[in-house]
């Protein structure tokens, strides 16, 4: 259930295990498959493919961009957060069609600290793949990746709504963030485990005039529940 937030949230530190840092680089990462999806390392040669996906409006429109890039110099950064060296801090992926290879999507972590203090998952596909199941079906299989990664204990400071009780070892968590209208990916979250566990007002980068209703997700991915 949600409760209202501000957007700059208290923390607390805790005790917890995140994957140890630096995570294995993407040279050294073995891709996963699903049902339908090949999920694999990204590239430098990934560049013209997710051009694509960033060239969509229908994409782009929830991003705070807004608007898709305009060549192929504004996409490249996007693609550079997530090669090396900034994959000891990143687990991102190509997501790709298992039967053709074809890369339809980007998602992972993007951020090992997000507002609330955890690492954060982001994840986007080309608007022809949408209403297919394909989302959910990666961040299933994603999230069955991340808790294989080797773990670290570590204290860190965190929103105080993610924990209930601050003492000892808190199950580690990851966070999302989502805009009200998208309600495909409030959907795929909830579909994966995740809670809405906090909304709050932000001006609306779409029409700054008026404000939008930002809600905070979070999960506690184990072993057990995400294989
Ligand atoms: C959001 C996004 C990832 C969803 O991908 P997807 O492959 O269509 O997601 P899935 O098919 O796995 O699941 C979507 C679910 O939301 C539901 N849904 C989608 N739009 C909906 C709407 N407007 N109202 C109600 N339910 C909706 C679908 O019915 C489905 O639920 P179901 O399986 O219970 O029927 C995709 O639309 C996307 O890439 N959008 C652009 C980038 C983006 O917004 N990324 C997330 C930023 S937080």
């Amino acid at each position: 259930m949600a409760s209202s937030a501000s957007s700059k949230p208290a923390r607390v530190s805790v005790k917890t295990t995140l994957p140890a840092r630096p995570l294995p680089p993407n040279s050294s990462r073995l891709a996963a498959t699903s049902d339908r999806l090949l999920i694999r390392a990204l590239v430098p040669e990934d560049l013209q493919s997710l051009h694509v996906l960033r060239t969509q409006p229908e994409v782009m429109a929830t991003t705070p961009q807004l608007r898709v890039d305009n060549s192929l110099e504004e996409t490249k950064p996007w693609l550079d957060r997530f090669l090396p060296p900034n994959d000891e801090a990143t687990f991102h992926f190509a997501i790709c069609v298992k039967e053709t290879g074809e890369m339809i999507g980007i998602g992972g972590c993007h951020g090992f600290t997000s507002i609330f203090g955890w690492p954060v998952i982001g994840y986007m596909f080309r608007k022809e793949f949408w209403g297919q199941g394909v989302a959910t079906e990666f961040l299933h299989t994603w999230l069955g990746m991340w808790c294989k990664l080797p773990r670290e204990e570590v204290e860190i400071d965190v929103d105080p709504r993610t924990v209930s009780d601050g003492d000892g070892l808190v199950p580690e968590q990851v966070t999302a963030l989502t805009i009200l209208d998208n309600v495909g990916s409030q959907r795929v979250l909830e579909k994966c485990g995740f809670e809405n566990f906090a909304t709050w007002l932000e001006p609306d980068l779409r029409n700054p005039e008026v404000d939008v209703l930002i809600l905070g997700f979070r999960h506690s991915p184990s072993k057990e529940s995400e294989i």
